[in-house]
């Protein structure tokens, strides 16, 4: 399947999806790494992996414009599947339907707990036992689509929002590809892509 991957700042996690692809059973290869921020460090690794890359920055365009932008790039790819990676902005509802069913995103929690922002700062403040990421389908509702697949993390004694986030981000690095590449194989015999697509161009 085709991936094309989205990102705002440091992008390990479509690293992590680039070198999965890289292996030899691998059921997606990146077509396109995406970013609203053109000095997006994980923009330059792309470049140096040999990926092709688009970028605009979001500073002065209209929501709707920015994501027409984003739309018309990623069209151009002809990706299967559209996975968000650290991409720190809302997303219009018209590009969300657009992309319905083909849009993932990955969260640093165990959804539906603590959806939004400081994920890590929540849960040791309400005591939890674990942490954890979740790999989920985006629809209109922020980090509320349906679940693909979940790590939990254990937190530890004396663990600070950056310690559990490291460890996290272990978990995510591992999380995503393996759920990204069981959703792309079963809905590879379905047509669902090309009808899409089809939908798109019409
Ligand atoms: C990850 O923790 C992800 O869950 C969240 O943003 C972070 C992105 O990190 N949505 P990176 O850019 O992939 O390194």
């Amino acid at each position: 399947a085709r991936v094309a991957v989205v990102i705002s700042g440091e992008g390990s996690n479509m690293a992590a999806l680039l070198y999965a692809s890289r292996l030899p059973q691998a059921a997606f290869e990146i077509v396109l790494v995406a970013s609203n921020n053109p000095d997006a460090p994980g923009l330059a690794l792309a470049e140096a992996e040999g990926v092709p890359t688009w970028s605009q920055s979001h500073k002065g365009l209209s929501r709707e414009a920015f994501d027409q932008a984003l739309h018309d790039a990623l069209t151009a790819a002809r990706p299967d599947a559209v996975a968000l990676a650290g991409y720190m902005r809302l997303l219009t509802p018209t590009f969300v339907e657009r992309w319905h069913g083909r849009l993932l995103n990955i969260h640093p929690s165990l959804l539906p707990k603590y959806r939004g922002l400081d994920t890590y700062a929540r849960a040791l403040e309400a005591g939890d036992s674990d942490a954890g990421c979740t790999v989920h389908l985006v629809t209109e509702d922020v980090d509320a689509g349906e679940i693909l697949g979940q790590v939990a993390v254990a937190i530890r004694p004396g663990d600070t929002p950056d310690t559990l986030a490291q460890r996290v981000r272990l978990a995510e690095h591992q999380l995503y590809p393996a759920t990204l590449s069981a959703y792309v194989s079963r809905h590879q015999d379905a047509n669902w892509i090309e009808a899409e697509v089809d939908a798109l161009a019409a």
